[in-house]
């Protein structure tokens, strides 16, 4: 049986980034495999949240990733704090990990900043909870974009010395998807940067919120090069890193249009900046304006979406029972 599980962040809203390197593989993905996806609330705060508006901001990703085409009746889309499973075999894992792993996470050195000492520690433990996310489904594949690859790799690691250390085949060793053209959406302002919800600027992102004008605004004022777009996709990662803002907006016209870096590149190469944000304006609009309808029109009747994440919970609370009671077992905790 193959099995998905990927998880998304509801702090602050989806960006294009989390879109295109993630959620919209996840809906073609529906068709190959049985899919779980998550809304990870107890990740989001890892980090600080205001109460009020995480509670929101879950509700919205539920809403989110039901007007991108998830289909509930076939697949589940779940909200992580709902199954308290995921938290006690993340202890369990916090057990089995080693502190030399956790260091070596790029994620954490980026988000923990200069000032690692006041990080929170779940910030630290935040890939063991990951694992456990996976592990907990037996999850056979996890679609990600490239910047969660070293956590999916940390979950195999995790799997492989449970397995080692109890004398076991109980854990698959997960395979991460990474796949399209848009793996790695970068800063509007900074082709250098990940494009991302924390980033202090707005115009560094498109958020799935954004309305037509928004959208047409932040393109314009997209970061660029004063050369005309190229007519190849970049050669080597030394000519990509020459023109980063030039290949990120061409691989996000790419990703938007279903088609490859070198299509765009034979068909846009050659012209002004200036003709290809328009032409990329309006592909954006065109491709991102039906979702944003349907997400409000979604999130407009909570009730509905509460609904839906219930039943989800479920579900998955019935898949992860059994897991959790064997992997109890097997660790020697006693049943009375
Ligand atoms: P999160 O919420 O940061 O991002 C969700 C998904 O979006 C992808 N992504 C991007 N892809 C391309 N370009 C970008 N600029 C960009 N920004 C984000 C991410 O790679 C991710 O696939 N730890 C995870 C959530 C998580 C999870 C899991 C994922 C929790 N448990 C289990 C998979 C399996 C995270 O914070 O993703």
């Amino acid at each position: 049986m193959k099995r998905i599980f990927s998880g998304i962040q509801p702090s602050g809203g989806f960006t294009l980034g989390n879109y295109l390197g993630a959620v919209k593989n996840w809906v073609a993905l529906q068709k190959d495999y049985e899919c779980i996806y998550c809304i990870v609330d107890l990740h989001a705060i890892t980090q600080w949240q205001d109460p009020q508006e995480l509670r929101a901001n879950s509700r919205l990703g539920a809403a989110t990733l039901m007007a991108v085409g998830i289909d509930t009746r076939k697949h589940i889309i779940l909200l992580q704090s709902l199954v308290p499973h995921h938290a006690q075999l993340a202890w369990v894992f916090n057990c089995v990990a080693r502190v030399g792993w956790m260091n070596r996470m790029t994620q954490f050195k980026d988000k923990a900043g200069k000032d690692r000492e006041s990080a929170s520690l779940g910030l630290y433990a935040y890939p063991s909870l990951m694992a456990a996310d996976i592990l907990l489904y037996k999850a056979t594949h996890v679609p990600v974009g490239e910047d969660q690859k070293q956590h999916v790799e940390l979950t195999r690691d995790i799997a492989q010395k449970f397995n080692h250390d109890y004398k076991v085949d109980f854990f698959p060793l997960t395979e991460p998807l990474i796949y399209g053209e848009a793996t790695r959406v970068m800063s509007l302002r900074d082709g250098t940067k990940k494009m991302s919800k924390s980033d202090a600027s707005d115009y560094s992102r498109i958020n799935l919120t954004d309305d037509a004008d928004t959208i047409a605004d932040k393109i314009k004022k997209a970061k660029t090069d004063p050369h005309p777009l190229p007519d190849a996709p970049p050669a080597s990662d030394k000519a990509r890193a020459a023109r980063p803002e030039a290949y990120n907006l061409m691989g996000i016209y790419a990703a938007l249009a279903e088609t490859t870096i070198d299509a765009v590149a034979k068909e846009h190469g050659g012209k002004q900046f200036s003709a290809f944000k328009n032409a990329l304006t309006e592909l954006t609009v065109a491709k991102l304006g039906p979702v944003t309808a349907e997400m409000r029109r979604l999130n407009a009747d909570p009730g509905a979406v509460d609904a839906v994440l219930r039943e989800g919970a479920e579900r998955c609370r019935t898949m992860a029972e059994p897991v959790l009671e064997e992997v109890y077992r097997i660790v020697g905790f006693l049943k009375p």
